[in-house]
């Protein structure tokens, strides 16, 4: 038998009503929020990611699927959303019309991560873009929409850790100072974090060796490195949501782990959720639409990680029972009859119930016992005589009273 590759998951009918619960409150919230839908294709060129994410990142470094194509263009299954967002907003010209831009995507997404509960290789993001403008403005409405998600799926309970950093002057400031800091530590640091010293020292306070834990807890935090700008910015996101009473804690080694970010950081945490504890992040990203090719524009956004959402909503026994609805099973008891039965019921479907029929040749006792199992309201049923009147038997299933109707009256039929 051939198996499924490691790291992905069937998604079958018996859980689809829950991600189809997730997407209509997605589009429903989206929209309150003037947030648009966008749909980019699942691979790009490598450079969208490379340039766009940031060479020294584990997502660029490690977990792409890149492969050259037939004509030996070297592209990449999608690890994340906004780099294709961006790219496709410069290349459509999508700002244009509009100074500011909101967008909205669900969809999946390819890492090549070690899997385990939570973190898979093919994983689903809804994710939310705000373009155009520089002002906190837009990071607080972000969060505010981020909330009514949570909330409107079921989630009541949830961290919200919340970082800045800053402007470039002020990490180039900062990155210094944690290299010189670092450097004392050089030879006790993991190899990991040795290598990205250097090149990309915010990374490694996002190390996760148990070597590197006592050295980051020591490290300088960019929050005494803010300039006016920068710390204007936080001030005011920060002011909001206390006055909008969105809690938040800040979390000063919070530096997320994308190269494009800069001011408002943010991730998104659950108790229900395992070791993966974050189910969803995101933050502003000023000079992304530069890194591919467009003009400068600011921009602000965050994602969640669906399946992460799901095992919340698991733990906290909030997933939603919906079941497939079936309203008319048809009884047909020959199969000489098989078309007269599928008349009646494309015209019950033409009325916009939803209908079952046997193609089984089951005995009418087994037939009945597929509508029982189905919990229909209504059984059809249907013998040499009912054809031969042209009429049919309608069994109400919560009373099993039974009336013969004629073929004519189907339309007037109320069921
Ligand atoms: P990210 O933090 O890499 O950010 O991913 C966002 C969320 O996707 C995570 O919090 C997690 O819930 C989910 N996720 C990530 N990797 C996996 C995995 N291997 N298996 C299951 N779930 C996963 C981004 O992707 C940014 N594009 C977010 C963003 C939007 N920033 C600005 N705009």
């Amino acid at each position: 038998m051939i198996q499924s590759v490691k790291g992905t998951k069937d998604i079958l009918p018996d859980s689809i009503a829950q991600w189809q619960f997730l997407e209509n409150q997605f589009r429903i919230v989206s929209a309150k929020y003037g947030y648009r839908e966008i749909r980019t294709p699942v691979f790009e060129k490598t450079e969208v990611f490379s340039r766009g994410i940031g060479e020294e990142t584990d997502i660029v470094n490690k977990e792409m699927y890149t492969f050259a194509d037939r004509n030996g263009d070297l592209l990449t299954l999608r690890p994340e959303m906004t780099a294709p967002l961006v790219r496709a907003v410069i290349q459509n010209n999508l700002l244009e019309a509009n100074p500011t831009l909101k967008l909205w995507y669900a969809g999946p997404l390819l890492r090549y991560e070690r899997p385990q509960k939570g973190r898979m290789r093919q994983f689903h993001q809804y994710g939310a873009e705000c373009i155009g403008t520089v002002n906190p403005e837009a990071d607080v409405e972000l969060l505010l929409l981020a909330d009514c998600l949570i909330k409107s799926v079921g989630i009541q309970e949830y961290r919200l850790l919340l970082n800045t950093l800053g402007n470039d002057n002020v990490r180039l400031i900062y990155k210094n100072e944690l290299i010189n800091y670092l450097s004392k530590f050089k030879e006790e640091l993991s190899e990991e974090s040795k290598n990205r010293l250097d090149k990309n020292p915010l990374r490694v306070l996002d190390s996760k060796h148990p070597a590197d834990a006592q050295i980051i807890a020591g490290a300088p935090q960019i929050l005494d490195f803010l300039d006016e700008e920068s710390a204007s910015h936080f001030n005011f996101v920060r002011g909001s949501l206390d006055a909008l009473n969105i809690k938040y804690e800040i979390t000063p080694r919070l530096v997320r782990g994308l190269d494009y970010y800069c001011h408002t950081v943010f991730e998104f945490q659950s108790s229900a959720l395992g070791a993966q504890d974050s189910f969803g992040g995101g933050g502003r990203y000023n000079k992304l639409f530069e890194e591919l090719g467009g003009k400068a524009c600011p921009a602000v956004g965050f994602a969640f990680g669906i399946e992460r959402i799901l095992i919340i909503l698991e733990a906290i026994n909030k997933l939603p029972q919906i079941s497939d609805t079936v309203h008319v099973s048809i009884i047909n008891l020959d199969v000489k009859n098989f078309v007269y039965a599928q008349n009646i019921a494309e015209q019950l479907r033409a009325k916009g119930l939803n209908v079952a029929c046997d193609l089984q040749r089951r005995s009418m006792k087994a037939q009945m016992r597929e509508a029982n199992r189905l919990n229909v309201k209504y059984a059809i049923i249907i013998g040499p005589d009912e054809v031969e009147k042209q009429t049919m038997i309608l069994k109400n299933m919560s009373d099993a009273s039974q009336r013969e109707i004629g073929i004519s009256e189907i339309n007037s039929l109320e069921i």
